[in-house]
C-alpha cells in the first residue's frame, strides 16, 4: 500500500519532465524515461504516477514489472500487451521465434498507437533477462515517429546490475530522459510525514492500539 494516497510528495520536478515527455509523445515523437535510483527511494511510485497522469490524458497505458532476482525470460512484456492488444497478444505466436515476436510485439504497439497515444512502464529492470531488454530495445526503435512513451524503472546499484543491463542503458538512444531520484527534500519529508500521521489518526482508535491480542498491530503504510 502507498505511504500516501494522492501520488509522490517531493517529485514535481520530476513529474514536469514526465508531463514534458507525455507531450511530446502525444505529437508523435516516440520518448524513453529512464527512472533510476536505490531501493525504496521511489521509483515504482513515481512510474506509477506517470502511468496515472497518462491515463488521465487519455493514453493507451500499460505497467509490467519484472520478477525478483532473476525474471524468466520476457517475463514483464505479456502483460504489457494484454493491456494494449487484448488476451492474445505477440506472445500467441512465440513458437514462431524471435523474430516474429518482436515484430508481433511491434505491430501491437503500432496498432495501440493508432487509436491513441500509448504509455507503457517497465519496473525493476534490474532483474529483467537478456530478452526482455532486446525486446524494449526492439520496441523503443520500432516506435520511433509513432506516439508511443516508454518509462523504465531501474535500481541505481550497481551490484544489481548484470552486464547485459549495463550495456542496454549504455545503448539507449541519446535523446532519453535520465530521471535519478535522490531522497526528497526536508519541506516535502514533512509534508509526507504529516500525510502519514493524518491517516493513522483517521482510523479508528481500536487499529491504532492494534488488536489487543499477543499478535503485532498492522499499520497502513
Ligand atoms: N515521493 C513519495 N511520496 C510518497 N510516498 C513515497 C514516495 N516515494 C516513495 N514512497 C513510498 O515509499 C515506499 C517505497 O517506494 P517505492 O516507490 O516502492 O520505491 P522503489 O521502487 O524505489 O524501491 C512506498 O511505500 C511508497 O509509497
Ligand atoms: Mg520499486
Amino acid at each position: 500500500m502507498p505511504l500516501v494516497e494522492d501520488g509522490p510528495v517531493g517529485r514535481s520536478g520530476e513529474l514536469a519532465r514526465i508531463e514534458a515527455l507525455l507531450d511530446r509523445v502525444a505529437k508523435d515523437h516516440a520518448s524513453v524515461v529512464v527512472v533510476a535510483g536505490e531501493a525504496g527511494v521511489g521509483k515504482s511510485t513515481l512510474l506509477e504516477a506517470a502511468v496515472d497522469r497518462a491515463a488521465q490524458r487519455g493514453f493507451a497505458v500499460a505497467l509490467g514489472r519484472c520478477a525478483p532476482s532473476q525474471s524468466p525470460p520476457y517475463w514483464p512484456w505479456p502483460r504489457v500487451f494484454r493491456a494494449l492488444c487484448g488476451s492474445t497478444g505477440p506472445f500467441a505466436i512465440a513458437s514462431k521465434g524471435r523474430a516474429a515476436l518482436f515484430a508481433a510485439g511491434a505491430d501491437c504497439l503500432e496498432q495501440a498507437s493508432a487509436e491513441r497515444p500509448v504509455f507503457i512502464a517497465v519496473d525493476d529492470l534490474q532483474w529483467a533477462d537478456e530478452s526482455s531488454l532486446a525486446l524494449a530495445s526492439y520496441l523503443a526503435a520500432a516506435g520511433a515517429g509513432l506516439p508511443i512513451g516508454l518509462a523504465f524503472g531501474v535500481r541505481d546499484d550497481a551490484g544489481e546490475r548484470s552486464p547485459p543491463l549495463t550495456s542496454w542503458l549504455a545503448e539507449l538512444p541519446a535523446d532519453v530522459v535520465h530521471l535519478s531520484l535522490g531522497g526528497i527534500d526536508r519541506s516535502a519529508a514533512f509534508d509526507l510525514v504529516r500525510s502519514v500521521l493524518g491517516r493513522v489518526s483517521r482510523l479508528p482508535s481500536r487499529s491504532r492500539r492494534g488488536s489487543g491480542r499477543s499478535s503485532p498491530a498492522t499499520w497502513p503504510v
